[in-house]
């Protein structure tokens, strides 16, 4: 017994000395720039920096000056980074402004997070939340459905029809928000999911659907933020009120009215970066 506590404590103090040499190295890494986006820096590294900056598994590419973001199978164009909520804005590369026939070449939903039999989908989360894909970020998405016969009666079904068609024998659509059972139509079938993040879109017209696809999504790495604060028994996320990490003891917490109510929700200070 004793024996595994002292294996313990001598992986603890390793565990803080490394993590206290990082902290030292950070130090001597000016941020990367690549394109459009100049403030690459941990947990972020750009490829070629020197090996002490940033994360392995957070690493940018550059590809013909524009930063690129490997998630999951697929790659995708870096928009913005911000530190300060610990979020990415990222666009899928095949997704082209002004031109609504353009598609994302991969499909990625919420789902897509919370597969935890891989590594990967720890890096980032779709939600502000350490160990849940928790609604709080705004991450909306887009159903393309392709369906054999018009569908007028439900107002959620956009047509695509002049912009994205995929056989010449069937009605092609797209929806905003997730498919409850009741707005799913018979006949139709899902041919690509794809998110966004822009606000306050107004979904009743393919161009405006089109223009929060190529606006892009965000995703944030809050579970790696989290790890630099201790939360015990609480579970950990970012609180976009404060704009700060906190802690919340209501660890099935789903929706945001919950977050309203004190629920053991206690504040921590502005996280050093
Ligand atoms: C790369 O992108 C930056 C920012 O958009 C721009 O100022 C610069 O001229 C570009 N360089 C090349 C070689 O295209
Ligand atoms: C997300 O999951 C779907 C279904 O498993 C898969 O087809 C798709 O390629 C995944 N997306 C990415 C970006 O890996
Ligand atoms: C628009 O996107 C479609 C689909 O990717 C592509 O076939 C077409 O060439 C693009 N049009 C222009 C003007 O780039
Ligand atoms: C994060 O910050 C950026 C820049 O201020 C903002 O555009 C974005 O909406 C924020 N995201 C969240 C989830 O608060």
């Amino acid at each position: 017994m004793w024996r595994e506590a002292a294996w313990l404590m001598v992986l603890l103090l390793l565990f803080h000395q490394i993590c206290a040499a990082k902290d030292d190295e950070e130090h001597l890494c000016p941020p990367s720039s690549c394109g459009k986006i100049t403030n690459i820096k941990e947990p972020f590294r750009l490829q070629g920096d020197p090996e002490n900056c940033g994360h392995k598994s957070y690493e940018l590419g550059c590809e013909n000056n524009v930063s690129v973001l490997y998630l999951l199978s697929a790659k995708y164009q870096v928009e913005a980074i911000n530190y300060k909520n610990y979020t990415v804005r990222v666009v899928d590369p095949a997704l082209q402004h002004h031109n609504c026939s353009s598609l994302p070449l991969h499909s990625l939903s919420r789902s897509n997070f919370s597969d935890t039999y891989s590594y990967h989908n720890n890096l980032y989360q779709a939600g502000l939340s350490a160990y849940d894909n928790w609604e709080s970020l705004n991450f909306e998405h887009i159903v393309f459905l392709n369906c054999k016969h018009s569908v007028k009666e439900n107002r959620k079904y956009v047509e695509s029809g002049e912009c994205v068609k995929w056989d010449s024998e069937g009605y092609a659509y797209a929806v905003s928000g997730d498919l409850k059972a009741e707005d799913f139509e018979v006949g139709c079938d899902v041919k690509l999911v794809a998110p966004t993040s822009l606000r306050s879109l107004n979904y009743d017209s393919y161009t405006a659907i089109h223009r929060g696809l190529a606006y892009g999504f965000e995703i944030s790495w809050v579970n790696l933020a989290c790890q630099k604060i201790s939360c015990s028994m609480f579970s950990c996320y970012f609180d976009s009120k404060s704009q700060n990490l906190a802690c919340s003891s209501d660890g099935g917490r789903r929706t945001g009215s919950d977050l309203e109510g004190e629920g053991g929700k206690k504040e921590i200070g502005e996280i050093e970066e």
